[in-house]
Parts: structure tokens; sequence; C-alpha cells
């Protein structure tokens, strides 16, 4: 329940005070780090591997850059870019301290050694001054922040100019067969096999719902324009469940 003065904002399919959602966001994360990464590769059969190097192959990270990954969990992005950039460093940030010990705990992040640091901190208020990182990407975490205006402001913000912005989300496919096929398959599937693996159905009905909230690719790029970005791109994945944004700030 909320009061009708209180901004409202949409926890999956649920509508909840904005001051209320990062609270369950959190929760829906602590509750299933442990097993997230296992979780990943079975509700998306492994694919979401290809999606994060797609990611990387459009973003072609460059020896002596610097990435910020905001939302960046268990590290999947922030090891992918440091592999691919040896001299390059990274920091991940999530506002989920056990997401991020899970992925500190990975054999990955043994061998980066002060190449890799992370912060638990949130997308929407970020602890950095201007004009600190080359890159800022993140990674399926976007559609979870209460004022998503608010993190893109942030990430321009904490970009220098020439910086890179690369967004890689859940979208919308594009038409309305293969979206019921893809609906009854989420709906249906996902939460029971959250059960199964993480004891936890209800994150994973989180998860399908905040997913068909999400805008669509043009919506979101118009949102990443407004807030300053330049030379919005953006290319879909398996036809459109998920996508990639990029923009610069220029
Ligand atoms: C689905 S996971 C994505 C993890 C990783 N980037 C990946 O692609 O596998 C979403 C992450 O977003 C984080 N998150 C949600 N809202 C956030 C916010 N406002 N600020 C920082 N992290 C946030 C959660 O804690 C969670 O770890």
């Amino acid at each position: 329940m909320t009061n009708s003065d209180e901004k409202t904002t949409h926890f999956g399919y649920r509508t909840v005070a904005e001051d209320e959602k990062a609270g369950l966001v959190h929760g829906v994360f602590s509750s299933v780090a442990s097993k997230y990464d296992v979780m990943n590769d079975a509700m998306s059969m492994g694919i979401h591997r290809l999606w994060k190097d797609a990611m990387m192959d459009w973003l072609a990270p460059r020896p002596g850059q610097s990435l910020l990954d905001v939302a960046g969990g268990t590290g999947d992005i922030a090891f992918r870019f440091l592999a691919r950039a040896p001299e390059a460093r990274a920091l991940v940030l999530d506002m989920t301290e056990s997401m991020l010990v899970a992925g500190r705990q990975r054999a990955e992040a043994g061998k980066l050694g002060d190449k890799l640091d992370w912060v638990v901190g949130d997308a929407m208020a970020l602890p950095f001054p201007d004009a600190s990182f080359d890159v800022y990407t993140i990674s399926f975490g976007i559609r979870n922040v209460t004022r998503i205006p608010d993190a893109l402001s942030e990430a321009f913000r904490v970009l220098r100019p020439g910086g890179r912005l690369m967004v890689l989300e859940f979208s919308q496919l594009p038409n309305d067969g293969l979206q019921k096929l893809y609906d009854l398959y989420s709906f249906n599937v996902i939460p029971k096999m959250g059960k199964l693996i993480t004891g936890d159905a209800d994150s994973y009905q989180y998860l399908v719902e905040s997913i068909r909230k999400f805008p669509d690719q043009e919506r979101f790029a118009e949102m990443i324009r407004a807030a300053g970005f330049d030379n919005v791109k953006y290319r879909n994945l398996s036809m459109g469940i998920a996508a990639l944004h990029s923009g610069w700030k220029l």
C-alpha cells in the first residue's frame, strides 16, 4: 500500500513506493547471490555468456582504459574486459555486498590482483568524482534501478569526455507471436527453475516481470540521449530477447 502523495514505481508487476524498491531488489539478489552464476547458465542455457561476449566485441576494450561496471554483481563483465585489455583497470560496483563477495571468490578474481576493485554503492549516486572513467558498463542491472534517468545521468557525470556507455539488458521481441512464446517459457519455466536451484521462486518471478516492464529498444535509446549521450545506437541479441545500447560522452 502507498500514500497517494508518495512517488511510486514498479517492482515487477507490483506498484511500490520509490523508497521501498531498492530494499526489495537488494532482498532478491541477497537471496540468490551464492547460486546466481549457476542459475544464469541454467535459465539462459549458457546464452548470457554469448551476449556478454558480444558486449565486449562491440566495446573493444583497449589497453590502459579504466572501466566502471555498475550493478556488476559477480564480475562477469569486468573479468571479460580485463581479459581483452590486460593493462586496463576495472571497478565493480554493486549495491548487494553478497553478490560482490561471490564475485571475489571466483577463480578469475584471484589472478587479477590490483587491476580489479569491488565497491558497494548505488548506481543513482556513484561515489566517484566527475570524469573518472573511460568506460561505463551495466549488464542486466539497469532495469532493477529505481530511477533509471538518475543512473544514466550519473553514468554521464563519471565518464571522461570521449568516454563510452554500454548497457546490456533484456529487451522486447519484434512481434507478438515470438513474444508470446518467450513469455510462455519465461513465466512458466524460470520461476520453477529458480525454486529448484536457489530455493526461491519469488525472486525469479520478479526477474521475468521486471523484464516485461523494461522499456523497448527505441524508448531506452531515447532515455540515454536524454541523459546527454551522443551517437546512441543499439543492437538486438537473440532477436531482441536482449539488446546492447551504446552511447558516447562527446
Ligand atoms: C541481474 S544482476 C547482474 C549482475 C551482472 N552485471 C551480470 O550481468 O551478471 C543485477 C545486479 O544489479 C544490482 N543492483 C540493482 N540495483 C542497483 C543499484 N541501484 N545500484 C547498484 N547495483 C544495483 C543487484 O544488486 C544485482 O547484483
